[in-house]
């Protein structure tokens, strides 16, 4: 039997319709920017498998340091133990993140990664004796899928079951072109409306991914973060996605004069080789949480908290960061999106009456299609784009009626061509 029929018959599939979309692809093995189907069937990653893989797939470099790692030191319990890996990855972070990060919250994804930063917001004033139980987001917001994380994300189909179990928050528009000032003025409101109660306030910077590959402009955040600051409320920079490169800078809040008091990293964290959430904070949170009082502790841990194997992984992808080539690729890969985002512009009618705004900032660059529905991760377009890629050995999943693609730097320009080709042809089909 195939991979693809014996899955069916025992697992139950993330973001999966299972009565609409029964059959899974079973991948065999991946290289570079490829994943291969048991039937020998290659496809380009333009998604960096949910946009992990930066370096690619089965980077050998990676896979020889975890390898290694392995040998020597698999787990350990992380409270009342460390390891070399942790305390050099630590303090390899700290290095590359904005100067005010001082310390390293280590857990296991993204969604983990934000959970910490709130309930580090929450308890810190709760040690302080105050209780703000209020969070501010921004509309269209996506941080994940455990509780807090579903609590300052958007509330939509993906949160509705859950609706009455989540907790209080303020959203905000996002500074877009145009609205930016706008969006500024409604902040102060909510913030003059709302200050005592408000523990922090959580952004995706400058790309708000799931949204749909959203723009922010970079002042008005930085003023956003900056009114926070004056108001003693905290501000967390979700780059679980912008991190390590994504945007074209190491760290998205890089583009950012004011700086958040809270990082959340993962995805490109270990280049996508093994599960790991970071949660970064300025000594100013640290410290409210020393006490003699055992009670003020930040009793929050998971079984594999900073696993010796994923930060192999991680410090690893670290090196490969340091890599000249890895900037060079970067930028090639944004220099040739910004190519073709002029041969979209210059297309006959029939193409560009059917695109609406066209989004890139570094490696991201993301189209978004005029449909009768409206912009939603829902639209009708996806379903069939996502057909139309993989017949042609793309994978590629659109959100919504928005096509994007974030490719592993490692892409060819001869892949990147025929995805460009690939998404003129869908176009045009419409
Ligand atoms: C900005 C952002 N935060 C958090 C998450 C959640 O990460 P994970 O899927 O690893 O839990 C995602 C996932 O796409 C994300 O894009």
């Amino acid at each position: 039997m195939s991979l693809s029929s014996r899955d069916k018959k025992n697992i139950w599939h993330p973001y999966t319709q299972h009565r609409l979309f029964p059959d899974s692809i079973g991948i065999v093995k991946s290289k570079g920017s490829y994943v291969f189907d048991e039937q020998g069937k290659k496809y380009i990653d333009a998604l960096s498998s949910w946009w992990t893989c930066i370096h690619g797939h089965s980077h050998p470099y990676i896979a020889q340091k975890v390898s290694a790692q392995l040998k020597k030191l698999a787990h350990v319990i992380f409270a009342g133990f460390t390891h070399e890996p942790a305390v050099q990855l630590a303090e390899r972070l700290l290095e590359k993140l904005p100067k005010n990060q001082k310390r390293i919250f280590f857990s296991d994804d993204g969604s983990t990664a934000v959970e910490v930063a709130l309930k580090m917001s929450f308890q810190y004033w709760h040690n302080k004796g105050e209780s703000k139980p209020k969070v501010i987001a921004f509309r269209n917001a996506y941080h994940g899928d455990t509780f807090g994380a579903m609590s300052v994300s958007e509330r939509g189909a993906f949160s509705k079951p859950f609706e009455s179990n989540l907790f209080d928050v303020i959203f905000v528009e996002p500074p877009v072109k145009g609205k930016e000032q706008q969006s500024v003025e409604n902040f102060k409101f909510q913030i003059s409306s709302f200050k005592s109660q408000v523990a922090a306030f959580i952004f995706e910077p400058i790309v708000q991914g799931v949204a749909g590959m959203v723009i922010h402009e970079a002042e008005a955040l930085s003023e956003m973060i900056r009114i926070c600051r004056e108001n003693q409320i905290f501000t967390i920079a979700d780059e679980v996605f912008t991190g390590f490169g994504r945007t074209g800078k190491f760290f998205a809040s890089d583009y950012l004069s004011e700086k958040a008091d809270m990082m959340c990293l993962s995805k490109g964290l270990t280049g996508g080789a093994m599960a790991m959430g970071v949660t970064s904070c300025t000594e100013e949170i640290f410290n409210g949480f020393l006490s003699e009082d055992r009670m003020k502790t930040f009793f929050h841990g998971h079984s594999f908290t900073a696993n010796p194997v994923a930060c192999a992984a991680s410090l690893a992808s670290m090196d490969l960061m340091e890599r000249k080539d890895t900037w060079k690729n970067i930028k090639r890969i944004e220099k040739r999106h910004q190519q073709f985002m002029k041969q979209v512009s210059s297309l006959k009618s029939q193409v560009s009456s059917k695109i609406g705004d066209i989004r890139l900032l570094g490696v991201m660059l993301a189209i978004e299609l005029k449909t009768s529905d409206k912009t939603s991760y829902f639209n009708s377009i996806r379903d069939k784009a996502a057909k139309f890629f993989l017949d042609k050995g793309i994978l590629l999943r659109p959100l919504g009626n928005v096509i994007y693609i974030v490719p592993p730097y490692c892409i060819s320009d001869k892949d990147l061509n025929y995805i460009y080709d690939s998404i003129i042809e869908f176009i045009e089909s419409l």
